[in-house]
């Protein structure tokens, strides 16, 4: 169930200059969270900040009602939020929008870049309840913007490429050698900028592999309110927020 509920800064774990793992307690029960939900953050003490910000959770202990984000420094919000004294008030809207489906498959792959690897550690928590075989493909422009890695090791092997060849294969993700064996794997997963995920739905496209990716539209206010977050569909257009932020590739009207 939605909730507006205050949280306090419990810890900041930073995974390079501008990455940042931030875990937040709350005295009160923590909602279930299912993979691929977000919440709306409101930034303390940012008077300039006014809109929540849309971050997808990362983590959640059911056990020590904390609930933890992976957040890439982006502007004066996601640069606000790193910067809090342990203790600090952060009130959050949670659980939004949709999750992803984890049904039928045996063997998946899951493509993520930049922020976008943030919802993938509940998918690959659900997935291996399943025993469902999980292959992560992460990229960035270089190493420093690769991180946790041995996290994700845990619950999947883990491919990388950057575009200057530092770590991993050299290039964009759509060019490692994994897409050489695509169609190995009955189902694709896939978070992060738009080409990337345009890219990798054409491949899933033109193998009858299954996609679902999850948008990362600007957004207001997180609850189907103000429209600003739309994106057309197969079926009319749809409110990122609400109707998503996880889609079926083949449902997004996207001229790929
Ligand atoms: C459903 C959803 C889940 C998200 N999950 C995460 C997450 O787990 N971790 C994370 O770090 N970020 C996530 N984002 C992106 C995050 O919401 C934006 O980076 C953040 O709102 C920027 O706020 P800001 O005040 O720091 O920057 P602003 O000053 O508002 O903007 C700085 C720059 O970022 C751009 N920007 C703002 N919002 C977005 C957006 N939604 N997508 C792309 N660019 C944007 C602006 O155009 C501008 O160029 C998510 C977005 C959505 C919609
Ligand atoms: S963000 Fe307001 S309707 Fe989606």
């Amino acid at each position: 169930m939605k909730k507006i509920q205050d949280f306090r800064v419990k810890e900041y774990r930073w995974l390079n200059e501008t990455g940042y793992l931030l875990t937040l307690y709350s005295d009160l029960k923590i909602e279930p969270v299912l993979p691929g939900n977000f919440a709306e953050i409101q930034v303390p003490g940012t008077p300039e900040v006014f809109l929540r910000r849309p971050i997808s959770v990362f983590d959640a202990d059911y056990e020590n009602r904390s609930i933890t984000f992976y957040i890439k420094v982006a502007g004066k919000g996601t640069k606000k939020l790193g910067e809090l004294n342990q203790g600090t008030i952060v009130n959050i809207i949670y659980p939004l929008g949709n999750s992803f489906t984890v049904n039928g498959s045996k063997n998946v792959l899951v493509v993520g870049g930049g922020s976008g690897i943030a919802p993938f550690v509940l998918l690959a928590d659900e997935l291996k309840k399943k025993n469902i075989k999980t292959t992560f493909l992460f990229g960035a422009r270089t190493k420093k913007e690769i991180v946790l890695t041995r996290e994700f090791g845990r619950l999947g092997k883990v491919w990388v490429t950057t575009e200057d060849g530092s770590l991993g294969e050299q290039g964009l993700v759509t060019q490692h050698t994994v897409f050489k064996d695509i169609l190995t794997f009955d189902k694709i997963y896939s978070c992060g900028s738009d080409p990337m995920m345009k890219a990798v739905a054409k491949i899933a496209g033109e193998n009858r592999i299954d996609c679902e990716v999850s948008l990362e539209n600007m957004m207001a206010c997180g609850i189907g309110a103000c429209l600003c977050c739309v994106t057309e569909t197969t079926s009319g257009n749809k409110c990122v927020c609400t109707d998503g932020p996880v889609f079926n590739s083949k449902e997004l009207a996207w001229q790929i």
